[in-house]
């Protein structure tokens, strides 16, 4: 019985070594010390036998018992130890993060440069005190023509040919309709600008495209003179291409205003003297603009014996490519970004 004890502990001690040696991760560990040495395990199954020896054999195969299960929690705690830094390894290996990688930008947009110089125009008036007025980009015939004086028929309508909805209802071909609009709805003092987008049905190519923007300025109170007209441009041509830039009135037909003009600024490139830019004129159109008609006023149900104003229309296209260098109309409607991205 001595033998058969002590036996069975020796060849329990040699069977685990083996089975420790192909544990390798923690769980199999686990597994192996529920077999071994677990309530229902096979070290307490040999110990049961322990009943049976004598009182001077029970010592000796105790003390053996005692040193076979210590061994077998040594090597347990060793093989857990070396299966949870393999486990802990895979894991940080699993988990890396290349915290020196350089990090993915996200792709910020800006405005379009169309958008950037109708704020900054805008921005002007706001400081003259005008407010904003907009308007319908599909416009009745009667505001955008009829009540400008521009009735059917009216030879400047050629230059303003557009796109119709029907006989009456059409793309509208300028910002002037918001005046009427706006004049229609409030008596003077009025001061406004209305930024917006036109058309006509030009064929696109460097300096033409058949949608393109204006921004109208209207000024109706007592008293308003050509003198306040020209004050006023002056100040938006400074500050918007610099202090020393000059304009010229020369004088022009709208069937809206009387009397009427164009509008240039001397050269942002050359200043007067002479260039590329301004084709050696030293002067570039950028508006048109007058004093508002009798008439215009009295459509609107405003009494031109009181009241006096002017009106003028920038051309933002052109102000906007004269401002970037930009030579052909067409960039500012084909989004590629390659050329937007030019204007942050
Ligand atoms: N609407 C005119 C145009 O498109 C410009 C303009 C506006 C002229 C206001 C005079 C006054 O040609």
């Amino acid at each position: 019985m001595k033998v058969d004890l002590n036996q069975d502990l020796m060849q329990l001690q040699e069977e685990f070594l083996q089975a420790i040696d192909l544990a390798v991760s923690t769980q199999q560990v686990e597994e192996l010390r529920i077999r071994y040495l677990g309530k229902k395990g096979k070290l307490t199954a040999i110990l049961r036998g322990m009943g049976a020896l004598s009182a001077d054999e029970r010592p000796l195969a105790g003390r053996l018992a005692n040193q076979v299960r210590a061994d077998l929690e040594t090597q347990l705690t060793t093989a857990r130890l070396r299966a949870e830094k393999k486990e802990s390894a895979a894991r940080l290996a699993s988990e890396k993060l290349d915290i020196t990688l350089p990090g993915r930008s996200t792709p910020v947009g800006c405005r379009h440069p169309l958008t950037q110089i109708i704020d900054e125009i805008c921005d002007v008036f706001i400081g003259l005190g005008y407010s904003i007025a907009e308007g319908p980009e599909i416009e009745l015939d009667k505001y955008n023509f009829e009540l400008l004086r521009l009735p059917p028929g009216h030879p400047a309508r050629d230059t303003q040919d557009t796109f119709y909805v029907s006989d009456a209802i059409l793309l509208r071909t300028q910002t002037s309709p918001v005046q009427i609009r706006v004049m229609q709805q409030n008596q003077p003092p009025i001061k406004i600008v209305c930024p917006g987008k036109v058309y006509r049905s030009d064929t696109p190519d460097a300096t033409h495209s058949p949608i393109f923007h204006q921004i109208e300025g209207l000024v109706v109170d007592q008293g308003v003179t050509m003198g306040d007209l020209v004050g006023s441009l002056q100040l938006f041509a400074r500050k918007l291409f610099g202090e020393q830039t000059e304009i010229r009135l020369r004088p022009h037909h709208f069937p809206f205003t009387e009397p009427s003009c164009e509008v240039d600024i001397s050269c942002w490139t050359c200043g007067g003297s002479g260039c590329r830019t301004c084709k050696n004129e030293g002067w570039i159109e950028v508006l048109g603009a007058g004093m508002v008609h009798p008439e215009v006023l009295t459509n609107c149900g405003i009494d031109p014996d009181v009241y006096s104003g002017f009106a003028f229309g920038i051309g933002v296209e052109r102000t906007a490519m004269g401002r970037f260098g930009i030579d052909d109309i067409r960039n500012f409607f084909e989004n590629d970004v390659r050329f937007l991205g030019q204007f942050r």
